[in-house]
Protein backbone atom coordinates (compact mmCIF):
# COMPACT_ATOMS: atom_id res chain seq x y z
CA UNK A 1 0.00 0.00 0.00
CA UNK A 2 1.22 3.35 -0.16
CA UNK A 3 3.80 4.85 2.52
CA UNK A 4 2.86 6.52 5.35
CA UNK A 5 3.97 9.80 5.00
CA UNK A 6 5.28 12.13 7.97
CA UNK A 7 2.21 14.19 7.33
CA UNK A 8 0.07 11.35 8.49
CA UNK A 9 2.40 9.65 11.44
CA UNK A 10 2.44 12.74 13.56
CA UNK A 11 -1.74 13.48 13.45
CA UNK A 12 -1.81 15.10 10.48
CA UNK A 13 -3.10 19.04 10.07
CA UNK A 14 -3.82 19.66 13.45
CA UNK A 15 0.13 19.08 14.67
CA UNK A 16 1.26 21.13 12.20
CA UNK A 17 -1.45 23.81 12.86
CA UNK A 18 0.01 23.85 16.51
CA UNK A 19 3.78 23.48 15.52
CA UNK A 20 3.03 26.90 13.61
CA UNK A 21 1.04 28.62 15.78
CA UNK A 22 3.72 28.08 18.42
CA UNK A 23 6.58 28.61 16.27
CA UNK A 24 4.54 32.54 15.24
CA UNK A 25 3.72 33.12 19.48
CA UNK A 26 7.75 33.07 19.70
CA UNK A 27 8.51 35.07 16.34
CA UNK A 28 5.18 37.68 17.89
CA UNK A 29 7.71 38.65 20.51
CA UNK A 30 10.51 38.50 18.68
CA UNK A 31 12.59 41.56 18.64
CA UNK A 32 15.04 40.53 16.26
CA UNK A 33 12.23 38.83 14.22
CA UNK A 34 9.27 40.17 14.62
CA UNK A 35 9.99 43.60 12.73
CA UNK A 36 11.54 41.71 9.49
CA UNK A 37 7.70 40.48 8.96
CA UNK A 38 5.90 42.89 6.39
CA UNK A 39 2.52 42.47 7.48
CA UNK A 40 1.24 43.58 11.07
CA UNK A 41 -0.96 40.76 11.02
CA UNK A 42 0.98 37.42 11.35
CA UNK A 43 -1.94 35.18 10.44
CA UNK A 44 -0.87 35.14 6.46
CA UNK A 45 2.74 34.30 7.42
CA UNK A 46 1.45 31.65 9.59
CA UNK A 47 -1.06 30.08 6.95
CA UNK A 48 1.72 30.12 4.38
CA UNK A 49 4.10 28.43 6.40
CA UNK A 50 1.51 25.68 7.50
CA UNK A 51 0.84 24.62 4.01
CA UNK A 52 4.46 24.45 2.85
CA UNK A 53 5.31 22.22 6.11
CA UNK A 54 2.34 20.26 5.08
CA UNK A 55 3.28 19.88 1.06
CA UNK A 56 6.73 19.52 2.01
CA UNK A 57 5.87 16.31 4.49
CA UNK A 58 3.29 14.82 2.20
CA UNK A 59 -0.21 16.50 3.27
CA UNK A 60 -2.16 18.33 0.35
CA UNK A 61 -0.36 20.18 -2.06
CA UNK A 62 -2.55 22.91 -1.37
CA UNK A 63 0.99 25.42 -0.51
CA UNK A 64 1.57 25.14 -3.89
CA UNK A 65 -1.93 25.65 -5.93
CA UNK A 66 -2.10 28.97 -4.12
CA UNK A 67 1.09 30.17 -4.33
CA UNK A 68 3.29 28.01 -7.00
CA UNK A 69 6.85 26.48 -6.80
CA UNK A 70 8.35 27.02 -3.00
CA UNK A 71 11.80 28.61 -4.13
CA UNK A 72 12.03 29.35 -0.50
CA UNK A 73 15.72 30.87 -0.81
CA UNK A 74 14.44 33.28 -3.84
CA UNK A 75 11.54 34.47 -1.34
CA UNK A 76 13.58 35.09 1.49
CA UNK A 77 16.15 37.08 -0.64
CA UNK A 78 14.55 40.34 0.39
CA UNK A 79 15.11 39.80 4.29
CA UNK A 80 18.36 40.10 5.57
CA UNK A 81 18.73 36.35 6.85
CA UNK A 82 22.52 36.15 9.07
CA UNK A 83 23.44 33.76 12.12
CA UNK A 84 21.64 35.92 14.60
CA UNK A 85 18.17 35.68 12.96
CA UNK A 86 18.70 31.78 11.77
CA UNK A 87 19.33 30.96 15.33
CA UNK A 88 16.60 33.21 16.93
CA UNK A 89 14.41 31.17 13.74
CA UNK A 90 15.73 27.97 15.49
CA UNK A 91 14.75 28.98 18.81
CA UNK A 92 11.22 29.47 18.40
CA UNK A 93 10.93 26.57 16.37
CA UNK A 94 13.05 23.98 18.25
CA UNK A 95 10.43 25.08 21.40
CA UNK A 96 7.34 24.79 18.90
CA UNK A 97 8.55 20.92 18.02
CA UNK A 98 9.25 20.20 21.60
CA UNK A 99 5.65 21.10 22.42
CA UNK A 100 4.49 18.13 19.98
CA UNK A 101 5.24 15.37 22.37
CA UNK A 102 6.52 13.21 19.37
CA UNK A 103 8.10 10.08 19.23
CA UNK A 104 11.72 10.93 19.35
CA UNK A 105 12.89 9.43 16.40
CA UNK A 106 10.06 11.63 14.25
CA UNK A 107 11.09 14.94 16.29
CA UNK A 108 14.89 14.26 15.13
CA UNK A 109 13.41 13.68 11.44
CA UNK A 110 11.64 16.96 11.69
CA UNK A 111 13.76 18.90 14.01
CA UNK A 112 17.10 17.71 11.11
CA UNK A 113 15.21 18.80 7.90
CA UNK A 114 14.35 22.25 10.11
CA UNK A 115 17.93 22.96 11.19
CA UNK A 116 19.12 22.17 7.70
CA UNK A 117 16.32 24.43 5.60
CA UNK A 118 17.25 26.98 8.23
CA UNK A 119 20.94 26.81 7.78
CA UNK A 120 20.54 26.79 3.87
CA UNK A 121 18.14 30.31 4.01
CA UNK A 122 21.09 32.15 5.39
CA UNK A 123 21.86 35.18 2.83
CA UNK A 124 24.50 36.97 5.13
CA UNK A 125 27.58 35.99 6.37
CA UNK A 126 27.92 38.34 9.05
CA UNK A 127 26.67 39.87 11.95
CA UNK A 128 26.58 43.53 12.18
C1 LIG B 1 8.26 33.59 4.63
C2 LIG B 1 11.76 34.91 7.70
C3 LIG B 1 13.57 30.43 7.52
C4 LIG B 1 9.54 28.97 5.29
C5 LIG B 1 9.09 34.33 5.46
C6 LIG B 1 8.93 35.75 5.69
C7 LIG B 1 9.91 36.11 6.55
C8 LIG B 1 10.68 34.95 6.86
C9 LIG B 1 10.18 37.51 7.12
C10 LIG B 1 7.84 36.63 5.07
C11 LIG B 1 6.57 36.40 5.82
C12 LIG B 1 5.38 36.18 4.93
O1 LIG B 1 5.13 35.05 4.51
O2 LIG B 1 4.71 37.18 4.67
C13 LIG B 1 12.57 33.81 7.91
C14 LIG B 1 13.79 33.82 8.71
C15 LIG B 1 14.32 32.58 8.64
C16 LIG B 1 13.42 31.76 7.81
C17 LIG B 1 14.35 35.01 9.46
C18 LIG B 1 15.59 32.15 9.32
C19 LIG B 1 16.38 31.19 8.92
C20 LIG B 1 12.62 29.64 6.92
C21 LIG B 1 12.70 28.19 6.78
C22 LIG B 1 11.57 27.78 6.15
C23 LIG B 1 10.77 28.96 5.89
C24 LIG B 1 13.88 27.34 7.27
C25 LIG B 1 11.12 26.40 5.75
C26 LIG B 1 11.47 25.31 6.37
C27 LIG B 1 8.87 30.09 4.88
C28 LIG B 1 7.69 30.08 4.04
C29 LIG B 1 7.34 31.42 3.83
C30 LIG B 1 8.30 32.23 4.57
C31 LIG B 1 6.98 28.84 3.50
C32 LIG B 1 6.19 31.93 2.95
C33 LIG B 1 6.69 31.93 1.48
C34 LIG B 1 5.63 32.45 0.53
O3 LIG B 1 4.83 31.64 0.04
O4 LIG B 1 5.60 33.65 0.27
N1 LIG B 1 10.14 33.87 6.18
N2 LIG B 1 12.38 32.56 7.40
N3 LIG B 1 11.43 30.06 6.38
N4 LIG B 1 9.20 31.39 5.18
FE1 LIG B 1 10.78 31.97 6.26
Amino acid sequence: GEAVTLFDAVGGEPTFRKLVDEFYAGIATDPLLRPMYPEEDLGPANERMRLFLIQYWGGPNTYSAQRGHPRLRMRHAPFRIGPAERDAWLSHMRRAVDSLDLPPAIASELWNYLERAAYFMVNVMEDP
